[in-house]
């Protein structure tokens, strides 16, 4: 008998119960099923932002708050601030209690909110993250003209978001794990089996490399550049509000006033 088809609707009640729903093994499974790398992937981001320790930092998609700490705590190239905002309770609660048990209660506020009409007002932070949360979102493109609206001009986005690595003899073994070994897994611990076999299927269908670059472009960003992390298991986007709101071919890229 086929299995069940995997849903990889981005409905945002959908997606918001599902993380509702795994929440409190998050963290856990994320360790596990990275060997660890996932904690090495946020500090590249950060690290990417070159902070200097004068910047609010907006994480969106935050979840439990791993990138949010991370931003605060780097030993080199902190943020001063982070505003992590994601629209599930419940992996905000774990979140907060990481927050408060780690003494940064005064450098990261956590709220709730969705990453297509992000609750702050234009030019509201220097620097912004999302780390695992893009491809989640019903409209990619209108969560990043977000990012856009809230950064101030000059500041810089990074963004991680799962790829597939190209060699060919790792390319099938990480596909082997990652849609047969890792959704068992996660099912075992979490309960939610559907949650970790959308994890596989909403990264096969998730634009990455130029195609991404390419939304970011067309969310009004500049100096769009990506590399990938760990062999192309993960990619790391960059990009810049520019100062003039120009975009690299030096037109205006919004009516401005
Ligand atoms: C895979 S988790 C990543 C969490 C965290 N950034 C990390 O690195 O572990 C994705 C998170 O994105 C959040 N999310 C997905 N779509 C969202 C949206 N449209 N608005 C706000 N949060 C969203 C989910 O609730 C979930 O907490």
């Amino acid at each position: 008998m086929d299995a069940a088809p995997v849903t990889t609707s981005k409905e945002p009640a959908r997606i918001a119960g599902m993380f509702d729903a795994i929440a409190r093994h998050y963290d856990l499974l994320n360790r596990l099923l990275s060997a660890g790398f996932d904690r090495r992937w946020r500090a590249q981001a950060v690290a990417a932002l070159r902070l200097s320790g004068r910047e609010r930092l907006l994480d969106m998609c935050t979840g439990t708050a791993d990138l949010a700490m991370a931003a605060v705590t780097a030993a080199r190239g902190q943020a001063r601030d982070v505003i992590g905002i994601d629209f599930s309770a419940n992996m905000l609660v774990r979140g907060l209690a990481k927050v408060r048990s780690a003494g940064l209660q005064t450098r990261v506020h956590l709220a709730r909110g969705d990453a297509t009409a992000v609750p702050l007002p234009d030019g509201a932070v220097e620097a912004a993250s999302v780390a695992f949360g893009i491809r989640n979102v019903i409209d990619p493109e209108a969560a990043c003209r977000e990012f856009h609206r809230v950064l101030v001009p000059g500041g810089r986005l990074a963004v991680l978001e799962f790829g597939t690595p190209r060699l060919p003899g790792l390319r099938a073994a990480y596909l082997w794990y990652f849609r047969v070994i890792l959704p068992r897994i996660g099912g075992l611990v979490s309960r939610h089996g559907d949650a970790y076999a959308y994890l596989p299927a909403s990264v096969a269908e998730f634009p990455c490399g130029d195609a991404f670059a390419a939304v970011l472009t067309r969310a009004g960003f500049g100096q769009v550049t990506w590399r990938t992390l760990t062999f192309g298991i993960v990619y790391l986007y960059l990009a810049t509000r520019l100062p003039d709101d120009r975009d690299d071919t030096g037109r205006r890229t919004d009516a401005g006033v």
